[in-house]
C-alpha cells in the first residue's frame, strides 16, 4: 500500500457509504446532495461550478485525481452530455466508489481509470482539457506530471488547475488536512515554483486567480454547518474518517494564517 492509498483508501467503505446515500436519498442523490462527500476540495461545489465554466461543450476532458467524481457528475448535470470525460485516480477504492455512485445518479458516459498522474496511459493529443482539482498537491514529481499532461493535451488544449499552494506563512502549517494526515503526504509548492515548472515544460500561462478569500469564507460556513445540532446525512468524515473535523478546522486556520493559498491557473501547452 502506498502512503496515498493509506490516506484516501482507508475509510472508503463502499457498502456503508452507498447505504448511507441510498437511505438519505432513495430517489437518487443530486450533485448538490452528494457534494459533502464527492467535492473533496476547498470551496466545494461552487468552486467546481466556477471551474467548469472554463470548459467548452463537446470536449475531451481528462481529470487527474478525480476522487469520487463530483466534478464529472456536475459537468454532465450541467447538460454537457456529449463530452468525453475520463476520471483518472491513483486510489482504486475511490474509483470503485465513484463508479458505484454513478449507478445511483442520472446515467452519463464518464470512464473511470486507476492510474498514476505521473505516467498517463494515453497517446499524444488525446484531450482538449486536463483538469486537476486539489490533486497536484499530492503529486511528488510535478515535472513528470506536467510533461505527461503536455504530451496528452492537444496543441490548442488547456490545463486547468484548482490547487492549494504554500502561502507566505507556510511555517505555521498545521496537519492533518484533508489531503494529508501527515506532512509527507503533502506536496505543496509556492506559486513561483509552480509557474516556473509550467514554463519549463513549455506551457504559456493564460490566467492566475487567487481564490483564497472565498475559500476561507466557504470553510468558515462549513464549520458553522458542522456545529449545528441537526447533522447532515452525508459528511466528508464518511470518506476521510473521524479526523475530518480536525482536518477541516486546520484548513480554516491554515487559510486564515496564510500558511496556504488557493489558486486557479489556466495554461496552454507549447
Ligand atoms: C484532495 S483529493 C481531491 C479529489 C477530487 N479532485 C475532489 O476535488 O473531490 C486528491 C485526489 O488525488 C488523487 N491522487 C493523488 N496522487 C495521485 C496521482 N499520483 N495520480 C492520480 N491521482 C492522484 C487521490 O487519490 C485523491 O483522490
Amino acid at each position: 500500500m502506498t502512503s496515498i492509498d493509506e490516506h484516501y483508501g482507508h475509510f472508503s467503505h463502499l457498502d456503508t457509504i452507498l447505504d448511507t446515500i441510498q437511505q438519505a436519498y432513495p430517489e437518487g442523490p443530486s450533485p448538490f446532495q452528494l457534494a459533502p462527500i464527492d467535492q473533496l476540495h476547498i470551496g466545494g461545489i461552487k468552486a467546481s461550478d466556477k471551474l467548469l465554466k472554463r470548459i467548452d461543450k463537446a470536449s475531451r476532458i481528462l481529470e487527474i485525481g478525480s476522487g469520487l467524481g463530483g466534478l464529472s457528475r456536475l459537468y454532465y448535470h450541467n447538460q454537457h452530455k456529449e463530452a468525453l470525460y475520463v476520471c483518472l485516480d491513483i486510489t482504486h477504492p475511490l474509483n470503485r466508489l465513484n463508479s458505484a455512485i454513478n449507478h445511483l445518479t442520472a446515467p452519463h458516459s464518464s470512464s473511470i481509470l486507476t492510474a498514476d498522474g505521473q505516467s498517463l496511459p494515453f497517446d499524444y493529443d488525446s484531450f482538449d482539457y486536463v483538469v486537476m482539482q486539489h490533486s497536484l498537491l499530492n503529486i511528488p514529481d510535478k515535472k513528470k506530471a506536467l510533461q505527461e499532461i503536455s504530451r496528452v493535451l492537444s496543441p490548442n488544449g488547456q490545463l486547468i488547475l484548482h490547487e492549494v499552494l504554500k502561502g507566505d506563512d507556510y511555517a505555521s502549517m498545521r496537519f492533518p488536512v484533508p489531503w494529508a494526515s501527515q506532512p509527507d503526504h503533502s506536496h505543496l509548492i509556492e506559486e513561483e515554483a509552480l509557474l516556473s515548472l509550467l514554463k519549463e515544460q513549455g506551457f504559456t500561462i493564460g490566467s492566475i486567480e487567487d481564490w483564497t478569500q472565498e475559500a476561507l469564507l466557504w470553510r468558515t460556513r462549513q464549520t458553522e454547518k458542522a456545529n449545528k445540532v441537526q447533522k447532515p446525512a452525508l459528511t466528508p468524515a464518511l470518506v476521510l474518517g473521524p479526523d475530518f473535523s480536525v482536518m477541516g478546522s486546520n484548513v480554516q486556520k491554515n487559510l486564515a494564517d496564510n500558511a496556504i493559498r488557493i489558486v486557479e491557473v489556466i495554461a496552454t501547452p507549447r
